[in-house]
């Protein structure tokens, strides 16, 4: 490990979130930022905060671009609605991950044990990069939650960057000539809007399973950063979540702690700061999904459910380990993703 990652260890983000202010307003974000637990839950419960609608089309015209795909995925999404329209497509969405759930989760399972067979019998003496493995695991499960089992190996990593206003337009850009591809690819049998719904479910899920997971074993492993699988002390609920942060607007003038929001100011809500609130190292926080609120989670159960899946198949891994080094993903405020974790198996 190099000495910069070894300096961000673990409780160095926690001492990052407990130094921070509970709310204030950030000049070079041009929005409010929030750190407190409290608040976060206090504003998401407010009806005065609106969801961001993620409307990119002003972008396109502006541009002359085509982004016809993404901006349509967008407007499925229940998190960039509120009202009527938010319940109509949240009933759906979770309609669908309710009916997929179970199957899901033993791809899930099936994949996993697959994972721990290989490092047992092919990689002793090797370094290896844990992430590829997880990936083709979670690749396979969530094609099926999402309604798509054919598209088990579509690369689905880089479409949650469409809810990032900062992603830059040449990525807005590669990521819509891939979501043409993946179409031209589904069955001309189905109707072109369950495309555009099963697509859309798909990279809502993704980012934030894939970053909870891999950032939650990474941090067990940095904890304990060589040993053997089997001694390892995973948490039972997930101790790390993949998203960062949640966005809301005020849809009036309001005040929050002492603070007035004015009408149309955003603000960042750092609920991943949740999970260190009352701890150096984190701990399971129910703000990770947004809970309870009017825009909680639906794929909770399910993402649970699969850290547990996951974590009881690494904890059976009988070999030794050290971890070599790590990365994560640059330029994407919204989720954190470990982008490898190389790992030297004995
Ligand atoms: C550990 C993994 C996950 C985490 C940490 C997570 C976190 C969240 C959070 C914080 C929200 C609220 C967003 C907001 O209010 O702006 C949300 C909403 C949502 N999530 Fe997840 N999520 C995860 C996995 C999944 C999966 C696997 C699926 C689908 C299979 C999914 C589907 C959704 C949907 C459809 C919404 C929108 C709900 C609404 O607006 O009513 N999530 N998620």
């Amino acid at each position: 490990m190099t000495t910069s990652q070894s300096e961000s260890l673990c409780p160095s983000k926690g001492i990052y979130f407990s130094i921070q202010p509970n709310i204030y307003w950030s000049d070079s974000f041009q929005r409010w930022l929030c750190f407190d637990r409290t608040l976060i839950d206090q504003i998401l419960n407010d009806d005065t905060f609106r969801v961001h609608d993620f409307d990119i089309d002003q972008l396109t015209s502006r541009f002359n671009l085509d982004l016809k795909i993404s901006s349509k995925i967008l407007k499925l999404f229940p998190l960039a609605h509120e009202g009527d329209i938010h319940q109509e497509l949240r009933k759906k969405f979770t309609i669908e991950i309710n009916k997929n759930q179970k199957n899901a989760l033993e791809v899930f399972k099936t994949e996993i044990q697959l994972v721990v067979q290989k490092i047992k019998n092919d990689c002793v003496n090797k370094e290896i990069d844990l992430i590829d493995l997880i990936h083709t695991a979670i690749k396979k499960s969530n094609a099926v939650i999402a309604g798509m089992p054919q598209l088990s190996n579509l690369n689905f990593s880089d479409l949650s960057r469409v809810l990032d206003d900062k992603t830059s337009i040449k990525k807005r850009v590669e990521i819509n000539n891939y979501l043409e591809e993946v179409l031209d690819e589904m069955s001309s049998k189905m109707p072109y809007e369950d495309k555009i719904f099963h697509l859309a479910l798909l990279a809502v899920g993704s980012s934030s399973l894939l970053g909870s997971l891999s950032d939650s074993l990474l941090l067990t492993l940095r904890c304990t950063p060589k040993g053997k699988f089997t001694n390892l002390s995973f948490d039972f609920d997930l101790p790390a979540s993949g998203v960062s942060l949640l966005e809301r607007v005020a849809s009036k003038d309001i005040v929050i702690s002492n603070v007035t929001i004015l009408k149309d100011q955003k603000i960042q809500l750092y609920i991943e700061s949740s999970g260190y609130q009352t701890n150096p190292m984190p701990q399971y926080s129910t703000t990770y999904f947004a809970a309870p609120t009017r825009h909680v989670c639906p794929g909770m159960k399910y993402s649970l459910d699969m850290w547990r899946i996951f974590s009881e198949a690494i904890s059976s891994l009988d070999v030794s380990y050290e971890l070599i080094d790590f990365n994560y993903r640059n330029g994407d405020s919204v989720f954190n993703f470990p982008t490898s974790i190389r790992v030297k198996i004995d």
